[in-house]
């Protein structure tokens, strides 16, 4: 390996290390969450998990202005980190063990799909 090449490689590694995964807008998110979406219809306006369809549903739709999440989607021992709340989003909750109420979405795009999750972060009281 040459100069540059191991130059270019160390700078292409750092550069992945510390771009953030999920770099989410909550503005567009809550745009997506209100509308296309329809997530407040489940999850509720503020994100209290008491939107109108919310009392047919057992487990509950998740409340994110608690901040409590049910799902370890990727099985890393964590519950409702980033990747899982993605995962939830894109492919429902019952493919990881949850309720079927919760419909995925992978009609969405990543960049849509991390703006939710920005959005959700952002709903935590
Ligand atoms: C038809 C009702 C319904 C709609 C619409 C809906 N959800 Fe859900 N959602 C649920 C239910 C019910 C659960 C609980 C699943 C469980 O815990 O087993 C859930 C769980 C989740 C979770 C996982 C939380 C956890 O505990 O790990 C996320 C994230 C989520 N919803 C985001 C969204 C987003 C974003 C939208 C809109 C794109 C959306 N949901 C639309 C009913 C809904």
């Amino acid at each position: 390996m040459n100069h540059l090449s191991k130059f270019l490689s160390t700078t292409a590694t750092a550069f992945i290390l510390t771009t953030p995964a999920f770099a989410g807008d909550a503005a567009a998110g809550k745009a997506i969450y209100d509308g296309a979406g329809a997530c407040a219809s489940c999850h509720g306006a503020t994100g209290a998990g008491d939107g109108i369809a919310a009392a047919a549903f057992n487990p509950k739709p998740a409340s994110f202005t608690e901040g409590v999440f049910r799902l370890d989607t990727d099985g890393d021992g964590s519950k409702g980190t980033d990747t899982d709340l993605a995962n939830a989003i894109k492919n429902g909750a019952a493919k990881y063990g949850g309720n079927v109420g919760m419909p995925g979405r992978a009609d969405f795009s990543d960049a849509q799909v991390n703006d939710l999750v920005a959005y959700i972060r952002s709903l935590k009281k």
